[in-house]
């Protein structure tokens, strides 16, 4: 412990966490046009505004309503229009019709952000009190304790929130700008960097023991990396680097999407049903391969690692290479091994609670557990992953045919 006010420093530090993850949001905002924050063209994409209310949303049902005595909502129906997925909150917009609601204006949700900003604000700068009451627990921060309920793991969690909500923001930005024929530019300069070991076939050999998996020790982690526990894994060796847009080029040529040998049942059932034949971005024009990019359309780098890539094409892949995905035990045992952080990798492991998992009691107990069925686990971290918002223990969950984030391929064997 420290010398001096212990206590006022982890105070000071989760107002400036809470001021910089905030700011960041707005930054992303920058580049945009009125117009940019309004459209939903599927259901899995929302819209900026949306994106930037609903975190908003949290702070104000999950915090301010809990903990301000008498509070007063900015506006009462924003607890009805940005709630996601909360039963235990109330009704909700239903999902895909997040793009239909025109108003509130976007000025009006920039007034909701700085309204909930400086109530928070007012509520951080509180003293605890000495002993017991609501912010007994303050001495707490960080670290914050996953699915607890007190004001540090309710703020924590919040904030880790608005930065999965950020990778979101630009990811669901991507989707429907690459709908758009001129390929809109989100930020000419805005090519995220990916240094990329090139060495090709080079795996890590893993002896075949028992592993300790999951979170442990100070910080933050979501409910889901609990608890830890122990699994026996056998030999297995584990590739590098990733797959790159060049390797995957090669299953293109030899016909991948073509040989159903290589596809799970459903993966061939997706890929007829929506003429799929490459990943998400890429098109062809004049015989050569562009992607699209925040930067707008750009010729196809092929060395870089493949991304926005279904679980279902990158089993096939693996498949057709006659390897594996890794499990997700497999991929974190091994994860000090390899550089890892510019794709979010696909694992062969359905997204199911570990050993000892417990949703919590109040409504984040609809957090993570409630999504533990018919989800695949990714692991690591993407290009556009908020920095400090990765770790070798987190899980991310997504269904097998999605393919707008960054999702990449790992090979094992
Ligand atoms: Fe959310």
């Amino acid at each position: 412990m420290q010398a001096s006010h212990p206590q006022r420093s982890r105070e000071t530090d989760i107002k400036e966490f809470f001021a910089s993850v905030r700011a960041h949001t707005e930054k992303l905002c920058e580049p945009l046009e009125i117009e940019d924050y309004i459209p939903q063209p599927v259901i899995d994409v929302s819209p900026v505004k949306w994106n930037i209310a609903h975190t908003t949303w949290f702070f104000e049902e999950m915090v301010l309503k809990q903990f301000v005595p008498d509070y007063q909502a900015f506006d009462p129906d924003f607890a009805f229009l940005f709630n996601s997925y909360y039963n235990s909150v109330g009704e909700r917009t239903p999902r895909d019709q997040r793009g239909a609601i025109t108003r509130p204006t976007v000025e009006r949700v920039f007034e909701y952000r700085k309204y909930v900003d400086d109530k928070m604000v007012e509520l951080l700068s509180e003293p605890p009190p000495s002993e017991g009451g609501q912010h007994a627990e303050h001495t707490n921060w960080p670290p914050a304790y996953a699915g607890g309920s007190d004001l540090a793991d309710l703020v924590t969690l919040g904030l880790n929130h608005e930065q999965q909500h950020q990778e979101l923001l630009l990811t669901d930005l991507k989707y429907t700008f690459s709908l758009n024929p001129l390929f809109p530019v989100y930020r000419e300069d805005y090519a995220p960097v990916e240094v990329f070991d090139k060495e090709t076939e080079s795996f890590v050999d893993v002896e075949a023991g028992v592993y300790e998996i999951g979170f442990e020790g100070d910080g933050f982690c979501f409910d889901n990396e609990l608890s830890r526990h122990r699994v026996f894994l056998e030999d297995y060796a584990i590739r590098k680097p990733l797959v790159t847009n060049l390797e995957y080029l090669d299953f293109i040529d030899d016909g991948g999407y073509h040989n159903s040998k290589l596809w799970h049942s459903d993966g061939w059932d997706w890929v007829n049903t929506n003429k799929i034949d490459k990943p998400l971005y890429w098109t062809e024009r004049d015989g050569e391969l562009f992607n699209y990019t925040f930067a707008g359309l750009r010729k196809l780098s092929l060395e870089a690692p493949v991304a926005h890539v279904s679980f279902y094409e990158a089993a096939a892949f693996a498949e057709w290479k006659e390897m594996r995905l890794p499990t997700e035990f497999e991929w974190e045992a091994a994860s000090d091994k390899f550089d890892w952080g510019l794709r979010w990798e696909w694992t062969n492991s359905a997204y199911l609670p570990y050993p000892g998992f417990r949703k919590s009691a109040g409504a984040v107990g609809e957090y993570n557990g409630k999504f533990m069925i018919n989800q695949m686990v990714l692991r690591g971290a993407s290009v556009i992953t908020p920095p400090g918002h990765s770790r070798n223990t987190y899980r991310n969950f997504f269904n097998p045919h999605l393919r707008w984030q960054y999702t990449g391929i790992r090979l094992a064997k």
